[in-house]
């Protein structure tokens, strides 16, 4: 049933990597609302990260269509730089592996640099680097080579970057993959207290706890490839 008040709609989606492979989504749907928390669960190979790259625009699926906030995203639209610039502002996305995006000489210009590239005055993306270091306990690591940050660490610069952004939806791969218990604490608050501020939640993991503290709606993929070992 279409609702006015979703802003993500997936319909129908079906997608394969390859004409001969089996597809990785098959004819999949959802609908989430603004504001609420949608869990994508499954096993490793289910199909999680290729969603979450259709849901950022960086794949494109063979048939259905994506909806967000009432515009097809495919393609076509996102082939207009001014489309592509104003869908990709309203969506942050943390990469399963943070090690793909982080290439920046120190952790301060890696959160600095989407601002940046938004054409925001320095003075602003100051405050915004300098709060969302805090944020993140990251101020000790501000001079500091992204590269040889510990993998939790890197998490959280990379989780920094995108909040730096303020975006109004959140895709979230396995944020808590890796981290420690107190940092995956220090997450699952903030995370909460981003749901409180009305922000729209994807995230895909497999830990219990994050499904019952934070999801109202579970969407588990399942493998379409029998991958036991
Ligand atoms: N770039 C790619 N080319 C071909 N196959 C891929 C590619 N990326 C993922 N796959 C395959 O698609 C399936 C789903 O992968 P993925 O979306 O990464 O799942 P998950 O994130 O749930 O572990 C797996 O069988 C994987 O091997
Ligand atoms: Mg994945």
């Amino acid at each position: 049933m279409d609702c006015d008040m979703d802003l993500i709609t997936l319909k129908d989606i079906t997608f394969a990597y390859g004409e001969d492979e089996p597809p990785v989504l098959d004819h999949l749907s959802f609908s989430l609302a603004k504001g609420k928390c949608l869990v994508v669960e499954g096993e490793n190979g289910a199909g999680k990260t290729t969603l979450f790259r259709i849901l950022n625009g960086l794949s494109f699926p063979q048939s259905g269509r994506y909806l967000f906030d009432g515009i097809q995203i495919d393609r076509n639209y996102l082939k207009n730089n001014q489309n592509a610039k104003l869908f990709h502002k309203r969506i942050g996305y943390l990469f399963q592996n943070p090690d793909l995006i982080l290439f920046n000489a120190s952790v301060y210009d890696e959160i600095a640099f989407g601002p940046r590239q938004m054409g925001l005055k320095e003075t602003e993306v100051q405050t915004r680097v300098e709060d969302c270091m805090n944020l993140f306990h990251l101020s000790a690591y501000r001079d500091k080579a992204p590269y040889h940050l510990s993998g939790g660490q890197k998490k959280r610069v990379a989780l920094a970057a995108v909040m730096a952004l303020n975006p109004e939806v959140l895709i979230l791969d396995e944020p808590f993959a890796g981290l420690d218990q107190k940092n995956a604490e220090n997450l699952m608050a903030f995370l909460k207290e981003m749901k409180s501020a009305g922000k729209t939640l994807i995230i895909a993991s497999h830990h219990p706890a994050v499904k019952e503290r934070l999801a109202d709606e579970v969407l588990t993929l399942c493998n379409n490839k029998s991958e036991s070992f």
